[in-house]
């Protein structure tokens, strides 16, 4: 998820590209760049880290342009550093591009590109639509046309927006499954990623669907579908505070990035089949033991991958809090692979964990959500997480990307230890696949029903909950007792159901809600029996459950239905509604729900 920003105007482009590009930092913010055309020649500059880099680059320049883009950016392909930032251009230098999303097949057009004598200066996706333009002109073609040409050969999510050097008066844009948005202006007209960009000049809005490109000039913007046929756009009036814009209409971040986690698994899925191929291949088959390390939710989503790498890959896996891992006198050996998990790649405990286990000769490879951080350069191999900017100090979207990572690592673990048959990885891919729609349901009809909203309005001045889930949602009762602890300050414990005689089922009275995950799975008959004796004590239920689960919505107080899938997938649905569920406690108690008491995003210190 990078920030895309473009003007074309009477104003100095340059100062309105880069105010843009800050008000969309929290789309990305690990380089950024800007291009532009001054007295007939393309000049781009690119800075990695905050705009404020690129500001100071760019103060040098006195030029005072009509027309810019711009770029803020949130590396997927190409460490963050001043090459592989945006805006790219091709062989010639006329031409700039700045995109956001992900290009699936630019590793085979870039062959093809070099072997038509073009030279790549990014390790980025992004750069191969600037030459593969650059081809369409050669041709004869002007710009619109060339984009359009060339962006019928690219796979993947594209935002994009390119100037050209001969064309100085206009910016192409175009979208397929990233957002893009055009604002209309008095002689000037703006194009961006999301509103906030330039919500403080116009809020008169065009909304680009996907398959839709737009030539934008100073004075009209025009809206074409990609075979060039003019469409007629609504301008849309947007009632929103910038403040309100940066959230999407959301009232915090955190509820916007739960209901962005479909499109995150989505994209972290896409394009990570056979991501362990010849030398690494090897390496998954020479390891007989894993120990994974994390803190905090990362933790909890190594907890699920225990499940998905044991019982599809038979590899025995541990799994320990990094805090107590580099105090513990871990057992590593050369055929001891680890695996670390961490959101943001900084966090101290987990970096501790790694570098002792690479003194001690293990293979590490890491599962992160920002590439070019620390645990990314010390890792053997990193596995990216596609969840984009997290911003909101409880995690929510990396959690459910770090597990679709931790099951396409189990089944590719599986595959090449031939623990699995082609069709039974097959199945699991494609119910896999269908868990982003699953997750878009869910949140589409909360929406409209708001039933964990409701539920939630019952508990909030509730001063106890405790979560239960057996198999592999037992991680998952955790993770919904973290999430209601960090934000809303209640106490909460997530136990594994069979746990409760042995001790917390003393906590059960009325006054305690008891949340159980009870999806149709092996341990459905024991987590009913766990929900009788929660009754018996008159804990008050809620069940996270499916439409056809008669017993749980008989005996339960409050139900949440969940789709139905494969039985190792369902932490991807269930995890859903208890985000929601604490969410809306922590809201109605008014609490700051994105900056939590005591807590930080990153935790950089032991
Ligand atoms: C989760 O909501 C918290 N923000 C915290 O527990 C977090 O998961 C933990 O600090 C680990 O962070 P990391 O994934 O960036 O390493």
């Amino acid at each position: 998820m990078c920030g895309i920003v473009g003007y074309a105007g009477k104003d100095n482009a340059k100062n309105i590209v880069i105010n843009g590009l800050k008000r969309l930092e929290y789309r990305g913010y690990d380089s950024a760049g800007v291009a532009f055309i001054d007295s007939g020649k393309l000049k781009v500059y690119k800075k990695s880290g905050r705009i404020r880099n690129l500001e100071f680059e760019l103060n040098r320049d006195l030029s005072l342009p009509q027309v810019a883009i711009g770029h803020t950016r949130w590396a997927t392909h190409g460490e963050p550093n001043d090459i592989n930032a945006h805006p790219h251009t091709d062989c010639t230098g006329k031409i700039a591009v700045v995109h956001n999303g992900i290009i699936e097949n630019f590793t085979k057009l870039k062959k093809e590109l070099e072997l038509k004598g073009h030279t790549f200066k990014s390790k980025t996706d992004t750069e191969v639509i600037a030459h593969l333009i650059e081809e369409e002109i050669k041709t004869g073609k002007d710009l619109f046309k060339a984009v359009l040409s060339a962006a019928r050969k690219l796979k993947g999510s594209f935002a994009v927006a390119v100037i050209y050097e001969k064309e100085p008066d206009k910016i192409v844009c175009l979208r397929k499954d990233s957002p893009l948005v055009i604002g209309v202006g008095e002689g000037e007209n703006f194009l961006a990623s999301d509103v906030p960009a330039f919500l403080s000049y116009t809020n008169r809005v065009i909304f680009l669907d996907d398959n839709e490109c737009a030539i934008i000039t100073a004075d009209k913007v025009n809206v074409f579908d990609l075979n060039g046929n003019i469409v007629t756009k609504e301008i849309k009036q947007i009632p929103w505070s910038i403040a309100q814009a940066e959230k999407g209409g959301y009232k915090h971040f955190m509820i916007k990035e739960i209901y962005e986690q479909p499109k995150a698994v989505a994209d972290t899925i896409s394009g990570k089949l056979s991501m362990f191929a010849g030398q690494k291949a090897a390496l998954l088959k020479a390891f007989n033991k894993i120990q994974i390390v994390a803190c905090g939710t990362s933790y909890h989503a190594g907890l699920v991958g225990k499940f998905f790498i044991e019982s599809l890959a038979a590899i025995p896996v541990s799994v320990d809090y990094a805090s107590e891992y580099r105090y513990r006198n871990p057992i590593i050996d050369k055929n001891t692979l680890i695996v670390a998990i961490s959101q943001s790649g900084e966090t101290a405990d987990t970096l501790a964990a790694v570098r002792l286990a690479k003194e001690r000769g293990a293979k590490v490879v890491a599962i992160c959500n920002v590439i070019g951080s620390t645990i990314t350069r010390e890792a053997d191999y990193t596995i990216y997480t596609h969840a984009g900017p997290e911003i909101s100090v409880a995690s929510t979207k990396a959690f459910t990307t770090q597990l679709a990572a931790l099951f396409l690592f189990a089944v590719e673990a599986a595959r090449i230890r031939e623990k699995i048959s082609p069709s039974e990885e097959e199945r699991l891919l494609k119910a896999l696949s269908e868990i982003p729609s699953k997750m878009k349901a869910f949140l589409d009809k909360e929406s409209k029903n708001k039933t964990v909203h409701n539920i939630a309005l019952e508990f909030y001045n509730s001063q106890d909950a405790l979560y239960l889930g057996r198999f592999v949602n037992y991680p998952i009762a955790l993770e919904g007792a973290l999430k209601l602890k960090e934000i809303s300050y209640i106490h909460a414990e997530g136990y594994p159901a069979g746990e409760m005689k042995h001790g917390p089922i003393a906590l059960i009275d009325e006054k305690m809600p008891v949340v159980v995950i009870t999806p149709k799975d092996r341990v459905y008959e024991k987590m009913v029996s766990n929900i009788e004796e929660a009754k018996a004590r008159k804990g008050k239920v809620i069940a996270v459950t499916n439409p056809n689960c008669t017993e749980v919505k008989k005996l339960a107080d409050y139900t949440i239905e969940i789709a139905e899938t494969e039985e190792l997938l369902y932490p991807f649905l269930t995890v859903v509604p208890l985000q929601l569920f604490a969410y809306h406690i922590a809201d109605f108690l008014g609490y700051d729900v994105d900056q939590p008491r005591n807590l930080a995003k990153s935790v950089t210190v032991e």
